[in-house]
């Protein structure tokens, strides 16, 4: 008990000597406006302070924080404790999310190659059709919300794709299901308490499993094992025992939430950021006219598309799917002259990161050029964590990226897209970062 409170007051002490406020209000400053919130405390308080999210977290910020978070520190940091302050704790129970050590490394395996299965051509026509379908409905309406549009289009590529369902009435059914789910990633109590969203969230989890388990069973009887779920469903660990239903059902559902939520934000910036900038959909427009469209499920192993490269590393650059991510100082860490005391939340920032002065030239300003290797002040792909990195890099990457080069190449195909006039588009940070009231139109070539 003694030694609890001992430790308790060293904890205190070290955090209040951190540059940077622990204050309660810290929280709704931070809702307000996220991307102000960051950039104030990082330029006034440099690459390490803390503040208060329920609980002070301190933030690492810059190149080197992320490589010793994700690489060469990284043991030091737990990943799976960091999701599990989240609700995630409760809500993707059972996760890779929620995992280390062994443990991840075992499920990472197992995920490696079915999730390998989506970044594959045949998986690619399925995603262009899906595109296509949705650029059909963009160009017949006559003006479409950003992240609407690409939010509905990303949710049909992860429900057929990820959980193998029927586009329609399936996936319509599996829509307010998993906007439950996600919900209650964001509720403000962190407990099960009966119908609140947390409770709801679970609820719907089990749901979206009963709904699963006739593909689950039948996936496990198919002679080729059809898509992800295919794979999954006759996995067999080294004692040749098989995953449950409801195993397989937590991954899909961990998959699909991973993959839908970043997607449609890195899709609705392509949507935001295309429309404002002409010349790129011209000089991508044309880049992209020497694809056949027999060749759109090749788009990310194509590496002659040089501009379109690069127009994507500038948009994981500047607008990252999220602006930060968890961790849990597994034991006293030192780093820069700071003590960060166990068991405190660290968090690192993409967005901070890839605007920070000191790694980038002009950071504030949209400039896919800064790629071009023969640019003298060429940006270093080492630098960017929009997928994070280190044994934890985003599984789903190469498919993430074909899907936004399926995107890209659909629209630019055949439309011109443009902004409304006089609509005043603003940007949320939390819990995706994604442009809001940007209302755009296609006109067709
Ligand atoms: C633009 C789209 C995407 C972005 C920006 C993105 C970003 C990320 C980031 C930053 C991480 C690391 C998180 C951390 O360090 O705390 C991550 C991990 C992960 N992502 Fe993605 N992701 C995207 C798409 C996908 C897709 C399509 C899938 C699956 C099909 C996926 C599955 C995962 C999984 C399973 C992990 C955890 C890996 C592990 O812990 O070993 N992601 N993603």
């Amino acid at each position: 008990m003694a030694l609890k409170i001992e430790n308790t007051l060293k904890r205190a002490r070290a955090l209040r000597r951190l540059p940077g406020s622990d204050s309660p209000l810290e929280l709704p400053r931070m809702v307000k406006d996220a991307m102000a919130f960051l950039l104030e405390r990082f330029e006034r308080h440099g690459p390490v302070f803390k503040t208060r999210f329920f609980t002070p977290i301190v933030f690492l910020i810059g190149t080197e924080a992320n490589k010793s978070i994700m690489v060469t520190r990284r043991t030091e940091f737990s990943f799976g404790r960091g999701y599990g302050i989240t609700n995630a704790n409760v809500v993707f129970d059972g996760s890779i999310m929620l995992q280390d050590g062994a443990e991840h490394k075992r499920t990472r395996g197992m995920l490696t190659p079915a999730v390998g299965r989506l970044a594959v051509q045949s998986s690619g026509e399925q995603v262009y059709r899906i595109w296509s379908d949705a650029v059909e409905r963009m160009a017949a309406a006559d003006s479409f919300d950003a992240y609407q549009g690409a939010e509905h289009a990303t949710f049909d590529v992860a429900a057929n794709t990820i959980t193998g369902l029927d586009l329609g009435p399936e996936t319509d059914s599996f829509r307010p299901l998993m906007h439950t789910i996600i919900g209650g990633m964001m509720a403000p109590v962190p407990y099960r308490i009966p119908f609140l969203s947390l409770d709801r969230a679970v609820k719907a989890r089990e749901a979206i499993i009963d709904l699963m388990r006739p593909k689950i069973q039948a996936a496990r009887r198919a002679e080729e094992p059809p898509g992800l779920v295919g794979l999954l469903a006759q996995y067999r660990d080294e004692d040749g025992t098989a995953l449950s239903d409801d195993e397989i059902g937590r991954h899909l559902i961990l998959l699909f939430w991973a993959a839908y939520d970043t997607t449609a934000s890195a899709s609705s910036w392509i949507l935001h950021t295309l429309a404002y900038r002409p010349d790129w959909q011209e000089r991508l427009r044309e880049e992209l006219a020497a694809v056949p469209e027999s060749d759109v499920g090749l788009l990310e192993t194509n590496k002659k598309l040089k501009q379109l490269d690069w127009f994507l590393y500038e948009l994981e650059r500047m607008y990252p799917s999220a602006l930060f991510f968890p961790r849990v100082a597994i034991e006293d860490i030192e780093y820069n002259g700071h003590v960060i005391p166990a068991d405190t939340p660290v968090f690192y920032s993409p967005y901070m990161t890839h605007r920070d002065p000191a790694t980038w030239d002009q950071p504030n300003t949209f400039d896919p050029d800064r790629w071009d290797p023969d640019n003298d002040r060429s940006a270093k792909l080492s630098h960017l964590v929009g997928f994070g990195g280190g044994p934890r890099l985003c599984l789903g990457r190469a498919f993430a990226k074909l899907q936004l080069k399926i995107q890209i190449y659909t629209l630019l195909r055949n439309h011109r897209i443009e902004p409304v006039p006089r609509c005043v588009p603003k940007v949320q940070g939390v819990p995706v970062h994604h442009p809001t009231d940007s209302y755009l139109r296609l006109v067709r070539l």
